[in-house]
């Protein structure tokens, strides 16, 4: 079962778990411990059949999440930077993007470095309109080492991915939706509304379809994978699937459908 801990809140509304990362006096900044309670939780979720779908935001007006912990990593060595980086790829930003249920990201206030990257990780970004997103590593003498470069790219484009990462430029909300890095800008009083308005959809819907869902639009950014292929096996594997019988049957019943996820 999800439970809250030192910087995770956790909180089911109508089959959506809100996850909040709760380090306001830091602005939420990534340290160790927030990466394995939040890898803890996304485990558990993960389990747990009655979360359909996932909103991530930051606790606070002020930020999102202000990027990877800075002080935690001064005094690090090129081992332990690597390190730094491969274990959050695992524990957080690839476990997100492939991640069997939706995860929308709540973008309340600055997403920066490792908060940007945790953003685009997510399936989906809705953003508030005081928010700001950037990658400035580079004025750290360091590189998004969070998935930033290769997913900034496939969200904005190469050339808008590279004059972020290279100037270290933040870009404000209508930018991003301008660019396709936001999927909608609300108020900060709406962000969550918006974001339960497409967790409620996704709520109603097969479980087993969308994770088959996710599984197969990732695999078209695996260059190790031919995304089409992976979308005719899983095409018909789906109706191998109970959701798929009650799907049809509740439409040519006309009535509405009752998903198990099975
Ligand atoms: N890591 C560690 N601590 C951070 C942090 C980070 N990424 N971002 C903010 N904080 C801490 C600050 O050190 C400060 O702590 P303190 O009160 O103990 O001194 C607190 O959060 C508040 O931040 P502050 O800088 O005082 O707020 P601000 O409104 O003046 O500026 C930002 C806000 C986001 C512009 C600024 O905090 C910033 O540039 N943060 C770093 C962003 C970054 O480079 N991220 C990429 C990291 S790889």
């Amino acid at each position: 079962m999800v439970a809250t801990s030192e910087y995770i809140v956790c909180e089911i509304k109508n089959s959506v778990l809100v996850i909040t990362i709760n380090r306001p006096d830091k602005l939420n900044a990534l340290n160790k411990q927030t990466i394995e309670e939040l890898h803890e939780t996304l485990v558990e979720a993960e389990n747990q059949d009655d979360i359909r779908a996932i909103i991530l935001t930051g606790s606070g007006q002020k930020a999102f999440v202000a990027g990877a912990d800075i002080a935690e990593f001064a005094n690090f060595s090129v081992t332990e930077g690597k390190q730094l980086s491969s274990i959050g790829h695992f524990k957080i930003f690839n476990f997100i993007e492939n991640f069997s249920k939706p995860i929308i990201a709540a973008v309340n206030g600055f997403a920066l470095g490792g908060g940007l990257e945790l953003a685009m990780a997510c399936h989906i970004r809705v953003v508030s309109e005081n928010a700001k997103m950037g990658l400035p590593e580079v004025s750290l003498g360091l590189i998004p080492g969070y998935g930033g470069t290769q997913r900034l790219a496939q969200l904005l484009g190469k050339g808008k991915a590279f004059e972020m990462i290279v100037t270290a430029d933040m870009i404000n909300a209508q930018d991003a939706y301008k660019w396709g890095l936001a999927n909608y800008v609300t108020t900060q009083e709406e962000l969550l509304n918006k974001c339960f308005e497409i967790t409620n959809k996704i709520a109603t819907k097969s479980p087993t379809a969308i994770k088959t869902a996710i599984k197969v639009i990732n695999a078209g950014y695996n260059n190790n994978l031919n995304g089409y292929e992976v979308e005719i096996e899983e095409f018909g594997k789906a109706f191998g699937t109970k959701d798929f019988k009650e799907g049809v049957s509740a439409f040519l019943g006309k009535r509405k459908a009752e998903f198990k996820g099975e």
